[in-house]
């Protein structure tokens, strides 16, 4: 899909969703202390895996007025000498965010310049709204730093097969293969057929689900937008991320309240990060009629709220 060549022997590596191979990615590159760059928010399991594997987590917070787009100069100044791997997250989840060439051909440059090892988690990159997705390894000299990973969760809806793969470096692919012959030893091989028969002809399938993504993405956030919940247009994965501030609530409050008083789930955007307290994350993997009914609690929700911080 993205031009982009890797040898299947030495280069690439099939691992149990993408969840393993971030896990492998990060104990085959780390030396303990060994910091490791990343987005915030940012899905979950990458400040703990980053700890797991002796390395130290550091934030780099991304805001909505800039789309949640990582900003070149704020992760220059997140940089010390013991800066080691940046891990990108494009398409975003919890933000929707996606981002463009010019800013990621910037951060290129800061890759060299400091000489990071980058993981790149495009797992959502078919799952784009506004152009096509670019690939981080694509850029010019980055396909050497780079460990893209991906897998068939996301765009091909195949989560509990749990099958993802990770792209890159021979040595690191090699050190990533040790480490999942030893514990996984390898990924279910029923999953693995599923999987190249989804290569092979679930492309329409995908394409279908992409278009109601698509449709439910604009109803939902205008929706949100309209009942005062403000939200960024996500331009990627299959979340909306509205600010909640105007409830008074804290992220965690508002999503435990919301579920018990209306029955409707949303993730606090606290889990996501520290800088994700003040918004909550909203699913729209879930069918349109749902979509609309949360709308109307969610307005129910927020008058009584709003009413008791006056
Ligand atoms: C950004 C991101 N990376 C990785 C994963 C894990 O995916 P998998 O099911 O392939 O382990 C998720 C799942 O939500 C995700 O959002």
């Amino acid at each position: 899909y993205w031009d982009l060549d890797y040898d299947p022997k030495k280069e690439t590596l099939v691992t149990v969703g993408a969840s393993e191979a971030i896990d492998l990615a990060l104990r085959a590159i780390l030396e303990p202390g060994d910091e490791v760059l990343y987005q915030e928010p940012v899905y979950v399991s990458y400040a703990p895996t980053v700890k797991m594997a002796g390395g130290v987590p550091v934030a780099v917070t991304t805001y909505a007025e800039h789309q949640f787009k990582m900003q070149p100069d704020h992760l220059r100044a997140k940089i010390t000498p013991r800066s080691k791997v940046l891990m990108l997250n494009y398409p975003n989840n919890p933000t929707g965010g996606v981002m463009d060439r010019a800013t990621l051909t910037e951060i290129a440059k800061i890759c060299e310049e400091h000489d990071l090892i980058v993981i790149s988690d495009e797992i959502y990159a078919h799952l784009t709204y506004s152009g096509k997705h670019v690939c981080f390894a694509s850029l010019p000299g980055m396909r050497e730093r780079t460990v893209l990973l991906n897998g068939f969760s996301k765009a091909y809806a195949m989560t509990g097969w749990r099958l993802g793969y990770a792209l890159g470096d021979e040595e690191i692919i090699k050190a990533m293969t040790k480490i999942h012959q030893f514990t996984i030893l390898c990924c279910s091989t029923n999953a693995q057929y599923a999987a190249i028969e989804a290569l092979r002809n679930g492309e329409s399938a995908m394409l279908e689900m992409k278009k109601s993504y698509d449709e439910r993405r604009k109803f939902f956030v205008a929706g949100l937008n309209k009942i005062g919940l403000t939200c960024f247009e996500p331009l990627g994965a299959f979340y909306a991320f509205p600010s909640i501030k105007i409830s008074g609530l804290d992220s965690n409050t508002f999503a435990e309240e919301l579920l018990r008083e209306e029955k409707v789930a949303v993730t606090p955007g606290g889990a996501f990060g520290e800088c994700g307290e003040g918004y909550v994350r909203c699913s729209l993997a879930s069918s349109m009629e749902n979509l609309k009914e949360s709308l109307v609690r969610m307005e129910r929700f927020l008058e009584r709220h709003k009413k008791q911080v006056g």
